[in-house]
């Protein structure tokens, strides 16, 4: 097995003048980035920046990112939304599993994010981080290369969140992933990912690398310079006087 140095060399996804644009509206605007294989990035930005927009993209979901750019991306990539998306007529095991088999693997996955036992509850016998956690396993039981988010903790709330995000770090650390977490809580950001990014006119503003060893603690006096360079190129002061 490559150490995690060794697999920190390869590119897992490559991004040259990737440009989006909708209705003569330029969205994402020649974004070059580079996410080496295993790494765990959060994706930064105002609310209509494009984040979700380059995710979509990332993930092959968007059938109209064409031209001038070109975008390497794994075979194996996995998305999760700020909504599980569980089908409600299907039971929490069933969907974990859709459209790949291995029931043991489904099991295994629902135990690793702390569903034992739930396999056969309905989706709207789960709370909202519950849910979470199953679309997670659902997400790994294809043993992604890739994993992309799209505010998966947005709807949650804060002590669920800080649950949720020590369970992504653990899995992240087992699994080995590359990590694309888009988010627009800049601490989220900081405590769980390697590398920070803020999108910022169509373009890559910032590229930030944490480098603070896990688990992290949000209290921790070095994040904070972390937090105002990334709030600085959000623009946000935290002087509101
Ligand atoms: N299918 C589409 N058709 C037209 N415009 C779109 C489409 N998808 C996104 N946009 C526009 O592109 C811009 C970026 O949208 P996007 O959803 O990527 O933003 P975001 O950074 O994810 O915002 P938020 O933080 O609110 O989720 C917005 O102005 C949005 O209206
Ligand atoms: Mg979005």
């Amino acid at each position: 097995m490559a150490t995690h140095t060794e697999q920190l060399t390869r590119v897992a996804v490559q991004l040259r003048g990737l440009t989006r644009s909708f209705d003569g509206r330029t969205v994402l605007d020649g974004i070059d980035l580079d996410i080496p294989a295993g790494q765990f990035v959060a994706l930064l930005g105002h609310s209509g920046s494009g984040k979700s927009t380059l995710l979509r993209a990332v993930a092959g979901l968007d059938h109209e990112v064409v031209g001038s750019g070109r975008l390497t991306a794994p075979e194996r990539v996995s998305v999760v939304f700020q909504d599980s998306r569980l089908l409600p007529w299907r039971r929490v095991l069933d969907n974990v599993l859709l459209g790949t088999d291995g029931e043991e693997r489904g099991r295994e996955a629902l135990a690793e994010v702390g569903l034992e036992g739930r396999e056969r509850a309905w989706p709207n016998e789960l709370s909202g981080g519950e849910a979470q956690r199953a679309a997670l396993a659902r997400s790994l039981v294809r043993e992604p290369e890739l994993l992309l988010a799209d505010e998966p903790f947005g709807a949650l709330d804060a002590l669920t969140r800080i649950k949720m995000h020590a369970l992504l770090r653990e899995l992240w650390k087992r699994h080995q992933p590359s990590v694309l977490l888009v988010t627009h809580d800049v601490d989220e950001a900081i405590v769980l990912a390697d590398r920070v990014l803020v999108l910022e006119e169509g373009r890559i503003g910032l590229d930030l690398t944490i480098d603070r060893p896990h688990p992290r603690s949000y209290r921790d006096p070095l994040l904070g310079e972390y937090r105002e360079r990334l709030l600085a190129a959000l623009g946000v002061t935290e002087d509101h006087a």
